[in-house]
């Protein structure tokens, strides 16, 4: 890995740090000499990539809960935070059916309760980058895909209507009226070491795989999705993050999607890890199911360009999901060999 002198001695806070990309950015960020603090909500503890691969002795990491205000003035404050990711969200989207309040709490609440602490405690915060999603846009059909950052929020679910609000309360707070340096993000599924949420497509169809147990697709199959890779992002946070510290002026209230522009159908996603792990039979079983199968309650069509992204920093993505694969199963692999310890 490449060392970046940018961010030596930066305080930098991940609110969500003991989550998926949370704990992916502490690692890669503590490596570059950042002064890394984080929030966290308790429960998650246990199964996180932050203890699996100990960087929680590389950074300081507070249990709490981002709608805390005190506790986020305290953080701020004494750490002098210079530099802020925001990804703390209830990211479940079933949980968000069942219980919408807690979504709208953490997701709502959590960001306008930080943008709020920044904004009263303003001296110091050079860079906040705001975690939006692809599913803020809602359903604009497959004739309008990839989505542009230009097109409006028009989410119905509950966690996509949530990620719409925390997205356009950010944009709100890096406007002239409160001049926050922001920029926001909508990314395509990530998915990688350390994505422990096994709702979520691959980390469940690998866990099924390696445990040799039945597996339930949420849907028909016929979903389209992007997927991107967890180094990818990290590499993209950092990149936004920075440009935006050096030139508020020029990126603040900027919004950037990103995606690797490859609409694969959520069954491609099955047939490929099945097949990889010589599950053949399984795999027909499954596939003689979702025939009949309706789906519901989730955008039937979604992926995401790198134009915009390209064109202001000549980034793309440097990884496919195909050649992910092997040191992904390896990872979740040793992951389970550990968390039976
Ligand atoms: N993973 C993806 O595919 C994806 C895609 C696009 C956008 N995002 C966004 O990126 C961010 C990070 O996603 P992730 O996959 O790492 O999710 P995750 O569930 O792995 O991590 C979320 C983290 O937020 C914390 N958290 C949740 N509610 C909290 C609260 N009320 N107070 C304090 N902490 C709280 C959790 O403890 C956890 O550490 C989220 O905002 C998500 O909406 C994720």
């Amino acid at each position: 890995m490449n060392i970046e002198k940018f961010w030596k001695n930066k305080n930098v806070l991940i609110t969500g740090i003991s989550g998926f990309v949370g704990s992916n950015l502490a690692k890669n960020l503590s490596k570059n000499g950042a002064n890394v603090f984080g929030i966290t909500q308790k429960k998650r503890k246990k199964n996180s990539l932050l203890y699996y691969e100990k960087i929680d002795k590389k950074v300081k990491v507070i249990f709490g809960n981002i709608t805390n205000k005190k506790l986020l003035q305290k953080i701020i404050k004494k750490n002098k935070i210079q530099i802020c990711f925001h990804l703390a969200a209830q990211v479940e989207v079933g949980a968000a059916k069942n219980k919408p309040f807690e979504t709208w709490e953490s997701n709502i609440k959590g960001t306008y309760t930080l943008l709020e602490v920044f904004r009263e405690n303003n001296k110091d915060i050079k860079s906040i980058i705001v975690a939006s999603s692809d599913k803020a846009y809602g359903e604009h059909g497959i004739k309008k895909m990839p989505y542009k950052e230009n097109y409006n929020l028009i989410p119905t679910f509950p966690y996509d209507t949530s990620k719409a609000c925390a997205d356009m309360i950010a944009k709100c707070y890096s406007s002239d009226i409160f001049n926050l340096p922001i920029i926001i993000t909508r990314f395509s599924n990530i998915y990688g070491p350390g994505q422990l949420n096994f709702t979520a497509l691959i980390p469940g169809l690998i866990k099924s795989c390696i445990f040799k147990k039945k597996f339930i697709m949420r849907g028909n199959g016929k979903s389209i999705r992007d997927f991107i890779y967890i180094d990818d992002i990290v590499d993209l946070y950092k990149l936004l993050s920075k440009n935006l510290f050096k030139n508020p002026n020029k990126y603040s209230g900027e919004v950037f999607n990103a995606g690797t522009n490859t609409p694969y159908k959520t069954s491609y996603i099955l047939k490929k890890i099945f097949l990889y792990k010589k599950r053949k039979k399984e795999l027909m079983d499954i596939i003689k199911k979702l025939k009949n199968k309706k789906t519901s309650g989730e955008l039937s069509v979604q992926f995401m360009d790198f134009k915009k992204l390209y064109k202001y920093f000549k980034w793309k993505p440097k990884y496919k999901f195909e050649k992910t694969l092997p040191s992904l199963f390896n990872w979740y692999e040793d992951y389970f060999n550990y968390s039976k310890k």
